[in-house]
């Protein structure tokens, strides 16, 4: 199994988003030995911001792009490649101010790409290319946004998530949400991430079976 392991936080020893990504990995590879582990750090190898060249580029055939497009698309094709080319994928990704990361806001733009993560059948659909892979989500956040809560009408991260992933054909992707991580106090951050590695043990259990 090729594993694409996404990190986000700007925190790196003091990261939950990172301790957590790393747990499952380790867990995941001491069962699974054939995992094969890439990871991308989204926070050192930040993806370009998109510019009105890429766009330009992006919505022109293969064949018709200038060398100056092409040369303008080469690294956002190398991520769309990556996505393809792994078969799971887990993103630790913490919240920052109601969705995700600015850094991963700049990797989605480069992924989401016609003719790479998603295509247009004959018929029009759109058919979203990343629908083999396993996908697990693992987010933390200051407060407590869980459902029913004060903050539940606040959060911004798993819908979009949802959106722009289900959009490239990810099917049933898994969420691991660990809350509150930093302003209930150190009692309630434990709690969280006790119930986040609780969480991701089964995820871990799930995978071994379905590998
Ligand atoms: C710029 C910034 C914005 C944040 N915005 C929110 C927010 O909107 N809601 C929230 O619950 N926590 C917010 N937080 C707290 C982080 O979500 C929390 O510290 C983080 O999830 C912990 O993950 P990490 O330790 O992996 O960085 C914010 C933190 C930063 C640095």
């Amino acid at each position: 199994m090729k594993l694409l392991h996404v990190d986000t936080s700007v925190r790196f020893e003091r990261s939950a988003s990172r301790s957590l990504s790393r747990y499952f990995v380790d867990q995941l590879t001491e069962r699974v030995p054939a995992v094969e582990v890439r990871h991308l750090d989204l926070a050192k190898e930040t993806p370009a911001h998109v510019n009105e060249l890429f766009t330009q580029a992006a919505y022109t055939p293969p064949g018709e792009r200038t060398p100056e497009m092409d040369a303008c698309l080469w690294a956002s094709d190398a991520l769309c490649d990556l996505l393809l080319e792994s078969d799971a994928f887990v993103f630790s990704i913490p919240m920052y101010n109601f969705c995700y990361p600015s850094t991963f806001k700049a990797f989605l733009d480069n992924v989401v790409r016609g003719g790479k993560t998603y295509t247009h059948a004959e018929d029009g659909r759109l058919v979203g290319q990343l629908s083999r892979q396993k996908a697990l989500f693992i987010t933390t956040r200051g407060t407590d946004m869980r459902p029913g809560g004060t903050f539940a009408d606040y959060d911004a991260l798993t819908p979009a998530l949802r959106a722009a992933f289900g959009f490239m054909g990810v099917q049933n992707p898994q969420f691991v949400d660990a809350q509150p991580v930093q302003f209930a106090g150190v009692e309630a951050r434990e709690m969280a991430l006790a119930r986040a590695r609780k969480d991701l043990d089964r995820i871990v259990a799930d995978w071994q079976t379905r590998d």
